[in-house]
């Protein structure tokens, strides 16, 4: 099969040293550059990943590079067509998301400074936290247009929605399909109306009061991770997730995921960054699609998009 491209993540620490070697799994690309300013770290877990070849039978190479706080070691991701940036602290017990939104607003600016420099061309698929205030901050440092900047939560929340309903029901996740919109936090959207399992609609199979449990807890899913881990937060999933969206760029696939984009006017919203399903293609988001909500959940997605429109205005002055 030919393998072709450079993707980029930038950060090594357990969201994106997975990400990196989920992506280097795949065999479709040429290289995988890992990044991080942890002297040595990149290139250890690259040189253990390289490793991993002959036993799991990929052929792509992993790149790992220690960058420099003035961003030396940036050149190493001239080049990708993809550049996933996870840089930036994770969360402790009892924190929100958006407490780390003045510190790793710091990173990611600097973040993005150097992918305008070394990767203009590449698409950015934001993952830090505050997911879409940093998706936002990402989009206004580099310039960039605004199809060429993405973040990843959408599918993350989604798949953990799946999940739970999965188990709930004793059912094959498989069989499960489930929607969550809005934000990365405590104004993300659930869309009952477009869950289904085996093609029935999940309004059938739950009580309103089941699913609306399922929906709190998927709503607090990266917090009860954190809780159990203590110290970091979840990776597997959250890779799993930003890898896909990754793949869909590669292969220019056109599949509709749920990200986080730019809102030109869609479901009547406009300004902000905002949690959608949208087709993807090599040159990152080719449309946003909407579908039919309910009033009930309309009403929430544009309360979430003024919430988040809110924060993203601020985050442009840290
Ligand atoms: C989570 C983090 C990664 O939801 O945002 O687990």
């Amino acid at each position: 099969m030919a393998r072709t491209g450079k993707v980029t993540v930038v950060g090594a620490g357990f969201y994106g040293s997975t990400t990196a070697l989920r992506l280097a799994e795949y065999d479709i690309f040429d290289e995988v550059v890992l990044t991080d300013i942890v002297e040595g770290k990149p290139e250890g877990l690259a040189l253990d990943m390289n490793q991993s070849r002959p036993v799991e039978g990929f052929e792509t190479k992993v790149t790992g590079q220690t960058t420099g706080l003035a961003g030396e070691g940036y050149e190493a991701i001239a080049g990708s067509h993809i550049v996933i940036v996870t840089a930036g602290l994770p969360r402790k017990p009892g924190m929100s998301r958006m407490d780390l939104i003045g510190v790793n607003a710091k990173i990611v600016r600097s973040v993005a400074e150097n992918v305008v420099k070394h990767a203009p061309d590449a698409v950015l698929i934001m993952v830090s936290n505050p997911l879409d205030e940093m998706t936002a901050l990402a989009a206004n440092v580099t310039g960039f247009p605004s199809h060429q900047v993405m973040g990843q939560a959408g599918m993350l929340d989604t798949a953990r929605f799946s999940n739970f309903v999965a188990e709930r029901l004793s059912v094959p996740v498989g069989s499960v399909r489930t929607l969550t919109l809005g934000s990365h936090g405590d104004t993300m959207v659930p869309v009952p109306s477009a869950c289904t399992v085996d093609g029935k609609p999940l309004t059938d199979l739950l009580p309103a009061v089941d699913i609306e449990a399922l929906v709190q807890r998927t709503r607090d899913g990266g917090a009860e991770i954190v809780k159990l881990l203590k110290t970091g937060s979840a990776y597997y999933a959250p890779s799993a997730a930003a890898a896909r969206m990754a793949r869909a760029v590669a292969e220019d696939s056109h599949a509709v995921l749920p990200v986080c984009t730019w809102m030109d006017g869609q479901y009547g919203i406009s300004g902000v960054y905002l949690g959608v399903e949208a087709e993807i293609g090599s040159a990152g988001i080719v449309r946003v699609v909407e579908r039919d909500l309910s009033e009930s959940e309309l009403a929430s997605l544009r309360a979430a998009a003024d919430a988040v429109r809110t924060k993203q205005a601020d985050v442009a002055s840290l």
